[in-house]
């Protein structure tokens, strides 16, 4: 035993590969468990560096020869189970994912070796000692969080590496109630909180705006300013269907002509551009352009009436003063509808996208000042495979791009197979709590590197809060138990039971003070 090995579990069987073994229990008390880590010792002939090879726990089954699969006695069963001869016979047997030298672990944590050669027949495997897991998954180096603990090793801390995580993006993926949010909610209160990081997170359904992190937090009402707003923003808001391409050229022409001016020139009343925009229309000239200046009229009213709320002249050109660095800055989506989140979402993306270009272009001299973690719910709906969205383009460009001008991208979502691929694949690290759907489970492994069958196979079976992480932002793929975010209060399921109850409570009380009123008019 090395200071890096905890009990002995069992000994290598079968025949076996540098990637994966079979073992057999030695001593059942030792129970091993799924996603537990062990090191297999290689033996003595074998050099320093090349002796100690961590593995992964991947599956793990038991049997009896007296209990085979075909026996159909019941009786014999009965007598069976009388001796204990029956009992000594019960085995268990595993299978191990073999990662990494576990010197390559140690000195160049968070580098991973994987080794060459396959373990001997009959080499011992251990059970990981706490101290190697810590050395490994609890960094304290600058720059790393603790998201939870090790599943099977709930004594050692599990920490992420927050550069990889902007710089190479994330996916939050698991069934509805599993603990996406919870997630999401614990890493941005932690990078904020302990990093002073910038992160701005959409949020579909109010859930984190009615959450206390216990970080700065920045609030965006929904509002737009019509300056600001890009062609492709009002062609949606004003619902001009893409095949008519006359009213789009008139709405093009028209916001030509004098969206630029107006901002130059310092506009800031209240409701006029709405009104400005519809004269610039009226005013086109071109024969065959008639039908079409009315159909844009008429959306223009329609859009009034519809989206007249959401502008605001008083938000200002400087990104700066809406997205605030180092806050947590949640824009708050729960009151509008998909069609305008898309609108809102593609604006501050866009706008994100061009401000850290210029930062990063000129030396920091103009533009936004500090790299962004931006968090998209309900990815599905932004970001859809099938169909297109406003949103879908600045997604891709930024999941592509975005390393460049530290823009990060975190989609979090509960129907994987509905996001698009581009945009999933390109999220290196996963963070995947219960999965069960088997078409979401192959769709996810197409799009992860780093999923393997056997990791996939355990998705369905974990409870709340419980993930498989994977990607350049952990050292090694883990199953990990995530924290529960305090503060988190958004988004927890309704006991529905009790809300009736309480409704009924209400009403009956409603009825007596009516009685108790009308009793006291009648003066009895
Ligand atoms: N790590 C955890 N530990 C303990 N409880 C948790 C954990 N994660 C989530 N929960 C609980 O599970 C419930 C659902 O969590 P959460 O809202 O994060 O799920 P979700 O995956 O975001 O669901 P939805 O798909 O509906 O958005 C909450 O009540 C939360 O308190
Ligand atoms: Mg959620």
């Amino acid at each position: 035993m090395t200071r890096f090995t905890g009990e002995k579990i069992g000994s290598v069987i079968g025949e076996t590969s540098p990637t994966q073994v079979l073992f057999i229990v030695e001593d059942n008390n030792a129970r091993p468990r799924l996603g537990e880590y062990v090191v297999v010792d290689y033996g003595e002939s074998y050099s320093g560096r090349e002796r100690y090879v961590l593995g992964m726990i991947e599956y793990i089954s038991s049997g009896n020869p007296l209990a085979p699969e075909s026996l159909n006695n019941p009786e014999a069963i009965d007598r069976l189970r009388l001796y204990d001869e029956t009992y000594s016979r019960t085995y268990m047997r595993g299978s191990a994912r073999l990662l990494s030298y576990v010197s390559t672990l140690v000195d160049g944590n968070p580098y991973v070796e994987t080794p060459k050669t396959p373990p001997p027949p009959f080499s011992i495997v251990y059970r990981a000692g706490k101290g190697l897991l810590e050395k490994i998954f609890s960094s304290r180096k600058p720059g790393w969080i603790r998201i939870g603990v090790l599943a099977s090793h709930p004594d050692v801390a599990y920490h992420v590496n927050v550069n990889y995580i902007v710089q190479r993006h994330l996916a939050i993926l698991a069934v509805t109630g599993a603990g996406k949010s919870n997630t999401v909610a614990l890493l941005v209160s932690r990078i904020v909180g302990e990093l002073n990081g910038t992160v701005l997170i959409f949020d579909m359904h109010s859930e984190y705006v009615n959450s206390d992190l216990g970080v700065k937090t920045n609030i965006i009402e929904p509002f737009l300013n019509p300056l600001y707003m890009d062609k492709p923003e009002f062609i949606q808001l004003l619902r001009i269907p893409s095949n008519a391409w006359k009213q789009e050229y008139v709405l093009r022409k028209a916001l030509d002509e004098f969206q630029d001016k107006m901002r130059d020139s310092g506009f800031n009343k209240q409701g006029d551009f709405i009104e400005v925009l519809k004269e610039h229309v009226k005013r086109l000239s071109g024969g065959d352009l008639e039908s079409a200046k009315r159909g844009v009229e008429n959306r223009i009213e329609d859009f009034k009436e519809r989206y007249g709320h959401i502008l605001r002249y008083d938000i200002g050109s400087d990104l700066v003063q809406i997205i605030k660095p180092g806050y947590l800055n949640i824009v708050d989506l729960g009151s509008v509808d998909e069609d305008t989140a898309d609108v809102i979402v593609h604006h501050y993306l866009r706008r994100l996208y061009y401000e850290r270009r210029r930062f990063v272009r000129t030396d920091g001299s103009e533009g936004y000042p500090v790299p962004v973690f931006i968090v998209l719910e309900e990815a599905h709906i932004l970001v859809p495979r099938s169909g297109n969205t406003l949103s879908k383009y600045w997604v891709s460009r930024i999941a592509r791009e975005g390393r460049k001008f530290g823009l990060g991208l975190c989609l979090v979502s509960q129907r994987p197979k509905a996001v698009d691929e581009n945009a999933l694949s390109q999220t290196n690290n996963k963070i995947i709590l219960r999965l069960v759907e088997p078409s979401d489970l192959r769709y996810v492994q197409s799009a992860s590197e780093y999923l393997s069958d056997e990791l996939l196979r355990i998705l369905p079976g974990l409870n709340i809060g419980e993930a498989v992480v994977l990607g350049l932002m952990t050292p090694l793929p883990a199953i990990v138990r995530i924290d529960k975010c305090r503060g988190k209060s958004g988004g927890r399921d309704i006991d529905v039971v009790n809300e009736w109850r309480k409704s009924v409570e209400r009403q009956a009380r409603g009825y007596e003070e009516v009685l108790r009123d009308s009793l006291d008019l009648a003066g009895l």
